[in-house]
This record gives C-alpha cells, structure tokens and sequence, in this order.
C-alpha cells in the first residue's frame, strides 16, 4: 500500500466522528464499552490499520477488562476476555478478527452461533466477510482512514445503534475534530 486517499463519510451514518489520535478512538471505544450488554454484537469495519482494535482496546476497558490482553489477533481468530475476579457475573467478551474468513460457513466453523448467545458481547473485525453469519441486530462502526492520526468513527443504523448513538459525545468533542469537514454528528440533543 503506497498512497491513501481519504475515504468519504459513511453514508447514512446516525453518527460520525473524527478522532485526532488513537488514544482518542480508544477514549470513544471505552465510551461505547460502557454501554454494551450481554447479547450485543458489535461488527467494526473499514480497511487495514482503521483503528478497529484499537477501537476494542477501548470497548474491553469500558467493560471493565485490561485492554492489554487486546492483541491485534493476527494469526488468532478468536480470543476471549473474561469477566474480572471481582466481576463474575459479567460477561464474557468474545473478540473476533474475520479478516482470513470469507462467508458464513467459514464464520460457522468458528462456532459463531454458539458465541453470540445473549450472555456473551461480541465484537468482530472486519465483519462485513462473516455479515450472513451475524445478527441482523448489531451495533455496526466503520472507521476510516482520514490522516496519519486522523480516524473517522462512523455508527450505522440498525440494532440498538440509535440508543448508543445518543449517549456518545457529539462531533466536535474529541480533540480537535474542528476542521472535519463533513463530520455531521446527528446524534445527542
Ligand atoms: N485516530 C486514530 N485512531 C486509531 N488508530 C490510529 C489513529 N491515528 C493513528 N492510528 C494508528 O493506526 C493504527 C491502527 O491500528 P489497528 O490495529 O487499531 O487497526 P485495525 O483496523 O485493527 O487494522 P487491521 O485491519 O489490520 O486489524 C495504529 O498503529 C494506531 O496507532
Ligand atoms: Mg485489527
């Protein structure tokens, strides 16, 4: 990969924002954790180095977990968080890297079915290649490539994205989002 070119907004996007560093997309990650309940199933798309495990970094600490265990799980297609000691009764966090997989048999012989049971928080990379083995019902990011430490965070509609959406912070409140360009926060009043 030589040159990139910036990516346009996700259309129909309920809500965007452009984060200015990764510490800001894992800032907004631990946001979105914290909202997360036992059956959600995030699906994180956008192209190589987006952000999205970084992103997860963020969601496995707002749900309470090290974001240290997150590894960019190259060669792992699976890895498992589980609750803390003092928190057993929270979820498990499943995380799922989908880049070698391609449709939804390969997603079955990951045993997708059974890790997406209303116990468990879900969250897949590069989700679209498993999108017929996923609920309908997810919550859906795309992150793209805007500049070197610039990431723009897209939520798609569908599932309870339109309650999260809400809660998040609106364009404009991680660092340095002024000159967007586009970024057109929908969501919070
Ligand atoms: N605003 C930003 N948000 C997130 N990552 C950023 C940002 N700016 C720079 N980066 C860098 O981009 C890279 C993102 O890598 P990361 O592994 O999170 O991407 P990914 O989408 O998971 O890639 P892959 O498709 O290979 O799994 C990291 O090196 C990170 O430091
Ligand atoms: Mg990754």
């Amino acid at each position: 990969m030589t040159r990139r070119r910036q990516a346009p907004a996700a259309p129909g996007a309920l809500w965007t924002l452009i984060t200015g560093s990764p510490e800001d997309t894992e800032a907004i990650g631990e946001q979105l954790g914290r909202l997360l309940r036992p059956g959600d199933v995030v699906a994180l798309d956008g192209e190589l180095g987006g952000g999205k495990t970084t992103l997860v970094r963020g969601l496995v600490r707002g749900l309470g977990r090290d974001p240290a265990q997150v590894k960019s799980p190259t060669f792992v297609l699976v890895r498992e968080y589980p609750p803390a000691r003092q928190a057993p009764d929270a979820p498990l966090i499943v995380h799922v890297d989908a880049y070698r997989l391609q449709g939804a048999a390969a997603a079955m012989a990951l045993d997708l079915e059974w890790l997406m049971n209303p116990r468990t928080i879900t969250i897949v990379e590069w989700a679209e290649r498993i999108a017929d083995a996923l609920p309908e019902a997810r919550i859906a990011m795309r992150l793209d490539y805007v500049q070197a430490a610039r990431r723009r965070l897209s939520l798609l509609p569908g599932g309870r994205a339109a309650a999260v959406a809400d809660a998040l912070p609106a364009a404009g409140s991680a660092s340095d989002a002024a000159d967007a360009g586009g970024a057109d926060a929908s969501a919070g009043d």
